[in-house]
């Protein structure tokens, strides 16, 4: 596909990814034994990830999804702009925040607030990717990881630029030509 031609390096391919959900997917299984949680996926770079770590979390579990931006105004506090809520009551549900990549952490941060101000008994994050050198708030940490990766701008397996290359079943670096296209 002609696509793939404008990927610069592959990081991690569909196989690393698969294993990688497996493994969080274990760990996600036995941390929450004889809880029933909610998974909400921040849409839509979720989607792919979301989809394969479900296959291997063993548990009783619902989905739920919200489509959220932040607004960061002088302040250092971001304003959430709703494309899409839950339509879950999540008071005193458990909640497991699954997300494609954290940069700044700031939309998460909101988010997370949100959901501990609607009454979740807990609110945890996994994230297949971590970009922790674009940290701007260390109010969220993430408790499972699938890759911490350096700065670069990474495409594919739900991740986009201008909404493209979401549905490459890898991750990989875009080539620089084709953001000065
Ligand atoms: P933040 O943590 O509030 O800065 O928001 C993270 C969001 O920024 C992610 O959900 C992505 O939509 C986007 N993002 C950050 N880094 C990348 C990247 O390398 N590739 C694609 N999207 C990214
Ligand atoms: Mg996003």
């Amino acid at each position: 596909m002609k696509f793939h031609h404008d990927i610069e390096e592959v990081l991690f391919s569909n196989e690393d990814i698969t294993n990688k959900c497996q493994e969080l997917g274990r760990i996600i299984t036995e941390d929450y034994q004889d809880k029933n949680p909610v998974l909400v996926g921040l849409l839509k770079g979720c989607i792919p990830f979301m989809a394969e770590l479900i296959k291997h979390i063993e548990l009783y579990l619902e989905l739920d999804f919200m489509d959220v931006s932040s607004y960061v105004g002088t302040e250092s506090t971001g304003k959430l702009v709703f494309e899409k809520d839950l339509s879950t009551d999540i008071r005193n549900r458990h909640v497991l925040i699954v997300d494609d990549i954290i940069d700044t952490g700031l939309t998460l941060k909101e988010v997370c607030k949100l959901l501990h101000d609607r009454g979740a008994a807990s609110v945890e994050v996994v994230t297949l990717l971590d970009k922790p050198d674009g940290r701007k708030t260390n109010d969220v940490v993430p408790k499972y990881i699938g890759y911490t990766i350096p700065k670069k701008f990474v495409v594919g397996f739900g991740l986009d630029y201008n909404q493209l290359y979401r549905n490459l079943p890898y991750i990989g670096i875009l080539k620089e030509s084709v953001y000065n296209k």
